[in-house]
């Protein structure tokens, strides 16, 4: 199956200028067999619809209502019908930066709801913080576990198993961020995504793509991709230099 990267932009880059013209210049650049998804912030989506011919839209958020049915009184939301009509294809939800910010288990399960919904993909990123880590494997698989059942709490099978959601695993300690470009290893990263298609095993199937985030480069990324296990990366930092996401997205190509 083709690998998947996507290029989370988060609240870059500065101008709808500069958008366009980094999404025209890795747009231009996509070899055959990777797909290559690029979650700029909400005002550049629909400009950048218009500019990019292979690579796919992504969101960074979504709130969970629809303006027909919750009558639209959510001020600063953005609904999955709304991204739809943009010609978004791929939703972020419940990156540990929104996480952070406050969004509970139950919103992030709200959320993946209305982007199966809506007949979008959602990339759902679960990941344990560095001190659930240093107590050992063991607790960061507890704790992603955790997250899985909240997060996909109550959605029935056939919008599950639609192929339509993709579990990213972005150990919080890894995002460069926090960890300063320092990301886990792959064989940790295989371990875990192991460990997560087995959580998943019962309800979603086997070929649904399990991504790998946090600190993935240029130089990094053969390690993380050559691994059947690992479906694509979530590409942050790396995601805004054109060389540098150039180099990983013909790498993934070769998988
Ligand atoms: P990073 O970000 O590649 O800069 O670590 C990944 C992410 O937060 O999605």
């Amino acid at each position: 199956m083709k690998k998947i990267i996507i290029a989370n932009w988060k609240m870059n880059p500065a101008s709808e200028k500069e958008a366009e013209r980094l999404a025209r210049q890795i747009d231009g650049e996509i070899p055959r067999g990777v797909e290559v998804v690029i979650a700029p912030p909400f005002p550049f989506l629909s400009p950048l619809n218009q500019v990019m011919k292979k690579a796919k839209l992504g969101a960074q958020d979504v709130f969970w209502e629809n303006p027909s049915a919750g009558g639209g009184a959510y001020t600063g939301e953005v609904s999955s019908s709304q991204l739809k009509s943009l010609g978004v294809k791929y939703v972020i939800v419940g990156h540990s930066e929104r996480r952070a910010l406050g969004e509970t288990e139950n919103q992030v399960n709200k959320k993946v709801i209305a982007v199966l919904t809506a007949g979008l993909k959602v990339i759902l990123c679960v990941g344990e913080p560095p001190a659930v880590r240093r107590r050992g494997l063991a607790a960061a698989k507890r704790f992603v576990k955790q997250q899985l059942s909240k997060n996909l709490y109550g959605i029935k099978s056939y919008l599950l198993n639609t192929n339509r959601l993709i579990v990213t695993y972005e150990p919080i300690w890894a995002i460069s961020s926090v960890s300063g470009g320092k990301s886990d290893t792959p064989e940790d990263a295989v371990r875990m995504i192991q460990f997560i298609k087995r959580v998943l095993k019962a309800r979603v199937k086997p070929e649904a793509g399990i991504l790998y985030g946090g600190s993935v480069d240029a130089k990094n990324a053969e390690g993380f991709l050559k691994h059947d296990e690992i479906g694509g990366a979530l590409v942050g930092g790396a995601s805004l230099k054109q060389l540098e996401f150039r180099k990983i997205v013909r790498i993934a190509s070769k998988f």
